[in-house]
């Protein structure tokens, strides 16, 4: 298994440009089901839910190219015919956005057959929104051996209101709603950029939207959709982790190739802990010159701030004077993070929804365990500060989301490097459950 190791106290200096949005080109990937011609994706990331999504929609019959370096990370899916609408455990366990392609595929073939995900490390996520909303467009659905089945001969248009807000459930049922006989509105839906992004993307297919990025969408259902090409929008969360790194290791850092609008609650956050930005209209320029004072952070809904930098934020701080309360409320168990951080000297009390982070504490290099992507990320940047050459292990989680994240953070001056296997077992810190 591959682990990163990284030497601490480098500042970060020049220029990082951000990948595409691995939250964005998974919907629309999924939504490539909609329709029996082409749909071409560009600004895909080369990270492995990329590849995930790829084998689960090759599975089913559909004829998925994708190609990055010189081939400008561009995808091609076309799912002409889909043989096996389906979604095996093998695949949806790896990753739960494999439930997208339930919509889809019960608008499309009138059936699904797809796992239900299970439990994760941040908590128990249920799809339970996602089922009820396809039972309100008609399609009957039942549960069993692990699987959910979706049956209908055509959806209907209804009125759905979301019970807690969703970005998947709300893309999920985005997609389903575009192939619906007549109008559908959707109450209570997640306004993350991603959902406009999938939105922009069905448009260009031939859907009828109205609404996306604002929590109320109407569709009106077509009865076909058509091949489109569609460019990703940034990752406005490696974005803000590179922003985050910049600023934690008093460097200067010119995150380029983002959108500025969609980060503008981590970016308030920032400057309430004395972090200095200037904003171009695609990039970010970070200066960590001043000293760190601690902020309190809850993590909310887009426009608020996101539960996928939580984790990122804590490492900032532990290097902030004072005390800093994080409150995760979107997922229940989201701070197996602070353990880690804490074995590297980081002063973190965790007490049920909210973490309590006194700082400054000086880090110190050790060995870590990456527990879910974001995590992975809380702990590199940790590392950059750490003293110390700090080993973490189990960095699939971190492939899973960030490109090429070893050689973007050497060429602004990190001290990382990738390894394989080549520790004893005894040498790396024991699993958490
Ligand atoms: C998406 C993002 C993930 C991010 C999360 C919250 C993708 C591929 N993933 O995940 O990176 O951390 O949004 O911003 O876009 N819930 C239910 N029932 C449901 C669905 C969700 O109770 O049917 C709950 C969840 O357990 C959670 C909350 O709603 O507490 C929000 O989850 P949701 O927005 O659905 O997260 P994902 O779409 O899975």
């Amino acid at each position: 298994m591959d682990k990163l190791i990284i030497r601490g106290g480098n500042p970060l200096l020049g220029t990082v440009r951000v990948s595409g949005a691995k939250n964005a080109a998974l919907p629309c990937m999924a939504a490539a089901l909609l329709t029996d011609e082409p749909v071409i994706l560009e600004n895909i990331p080369q990270v492995r839910d990329i590849e995930t999504t790829r084998k689960l929609l090759a599975a089913m019959g559909a004829e998925v190219e994708l190609g990055y370096g010189r081939a400008h990370h561009r995808t091609t899916i076309c799912a002409r015919t889909l043989a096996a609408p389906e979604a095996s455990y093998e695949l949806v366990k790896t990753m739960r956005a494999s439930t997208l392609v339930l919509g889809p595929l019960v608008a499309r073939c009138g059936r699904a057959h797809v796992s239900l995900p299970g439990g994760c490390a941040i908590g128990a996520r249920p799809i339970d929104l996602h089922i009820k909303g396809l039972e309100r467009l008609g399609a009957r659905i039942t549960q069993e051996h692990g699987y959910v089945q979706a049956v209908a001969d055509r959806l209907k248009g209804a009125e759905i209101v979301f019970d807690k807000i969703t970005v998947t459930g709300t893309e999920d049922l985005l997609m389903a709603a575009t192939l619906a006989e007549g109008e559908t509105i959707m109450q209570n839906c997640a306004r993350e950029p991603e959902v406009a992004d999938l939105a922009a993307l069905l448009h260009a297919m031939g859907a009828k939207i109205q609404g996306a990025g604002t929590s109320t969408i109407y569709v009106k259902g077509v009865a076909k959709l058509h091949g489109a090409k569609h460019r990703i929008i940034p990752d406005r969360i490696e974005a803000g982790t590179f922003i985050v790194a910049g600023a934690l290791t008093g460097g200067d850092l010119n995150v380029a190739g983002c959108d500025p609008t969609h980060l503008t609650a981590i970016l308030q956050k920032l400057a309430e802990t004395g972090v200095k930005t200037t904003l171009k209209t695609d990039s970010v320029r970070v200066m960590g010159d001043q000293p760190l004072a601690a902020a309190d952070l809850n993590t909310e809904e887009y426009p608020g701030f996101p539960t996928d930098m939580q984790a990122q934020f804590m490492a900032l701080a532990t290097q902030a004077a004072g005390t800093s309360i994080i409150t995760e409320n979107i997922f229940e168990n989201r701070f197996m993070h602070a353990l880690e951080l804490v074995r590297m000297g980081a002063n973190v009390k965790i007490e049920g929804r909210r973490a309590v982070v006194r700082g400054v504490t000086p880090l110190s290099a050790a060995a870590v365990l990456a527990s879910d992507l974001r995590a992975s990320a809380s702990l590199v940047l940790a590392a950059l500060v750490a003293d110390g050459e700090t080993i973490i292990d189990r960095i699939y989680h971190l492939d899973r989301g960030y490109e090429h994240i070893e050689e973007k953070f050497k060429a602004i001056g990190a001290e990382i490097r990738r390894v394989g296997d080549i520790f004893p077992k005894r040498a790396v810190a024991p699993a958490h459950a």
